[in-house]
């Protein structure tokens, strides 16, 4: 299985979310870094310490000459006890069109045991990612709860499902709303994207700088707000994904 998650505009926690959400995850995952605007994993959560050829561009490059496992195998890390295991996003801006993104995605989703998913960064028309959405078998908007976030996703939506192919309501491309409540609430929200609501995270300082910036977890730190909401919404999309209603 393989979702996508990505943003409309500004930084609602994206990264943070499918950090949060893979570590929840009930089955083998695997977090793929595909932000178009260069990873950020690796120097937030891996602390700039991360081993200099584990990532996507060399994954890229391996699977010219090998398949994805044995790739995988040599790229993927995993910084922390607590953390999923990862593979490394982008250098910089640009790179992104020159991956073979449907392929890799294609491949990603033949593996047998583990489900990916792709933090997709914020959505753009040209960004070279969209033929990675396309492949996703579902799609998760991440978005805050100000005016200009939920204006700016209701507007994202339907080209989200456009890319898809998937009529209004369908499950397969939902949102996810970070802090709600300041001021809108989740299913106003929704209403404005005209998406199913898959649900919420709550506003967590301490856990999400633990996933954006690398700070050890307290020991409570599985019990925390945000990890109980991921642990949530990681049950909603297995259900979603396997042809359940995931909707809250
Ligand atoms: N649920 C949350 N509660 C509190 N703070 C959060 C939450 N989620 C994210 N943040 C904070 O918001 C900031 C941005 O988070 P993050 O990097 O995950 O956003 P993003 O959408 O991936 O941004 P970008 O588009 O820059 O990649 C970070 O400082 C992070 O700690
Ligand atoms: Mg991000």
């Amino acid at each position: 299985m393989l979702i996508g998650m990505v943003s409309a505009k500004g930084s609602p926690g994206v990264t943070t979310a499918a950090l949060a959400v893979a570590s929840q995850w009930p089955r083998r995952v695997l977090l793929l870094d595909a932000d178009p605007f260069g990873g950020d994993i690796r120097a937030g959560l891996g602390g700039g310490e991360w081993p200099s050829a584990a990532g996507l561009a060399d994954a890229v490059v391996d699977l010219r000459s090998t398949g994805m496992d044995e790739a995988l195998r040599r790229r993927v890390h995993r910084p922390a006890p607590h953390a999923p295991p990862v593979l490394a996003g982008l250098g910089c801006v640009g790179q992104a069109p020159s991956v073979a993104w449907t392929q890799l995605a294609t491949a990603l989703g033949r593996m047998t045991g583990a489900d990916t998913i792709a933090d997709c960064g914020r959505y753009a028309v040209l960004d070279g990612v969209i033929p990675l959405l396309r492949a996703c078998e579902v799609v998760v908007l991440v978005v805050g709860s100000g005016l200009r976030a939920v204006r700016t996703a209701s507007r994202v939506a339907p080209l989200l499902r456009e890319e898809l192919g998937v009529e209004a309501g369908d499950i397969r491309v939902s949102v996810l709303v970070v802090g709600p409540d300041e001021p809108y609430s989740s299913s106003e929200i929704a209403a404005a994207c005209e998406l199913p609501l898959l649900g919420e995270l709550p506003r967590d300082r301490r856990s999400a700088d633990v996933w954006s910036e690398g700070v050890q977890p307290a020991r409570a730190f599985d019990r925390s707000p945000l990890q109980r909401g991921a642990h949530r919404i990681a049950a909603k999309l297995v259900g979603a994904g396997t042809g359940g209603n995931g909707a809250a």
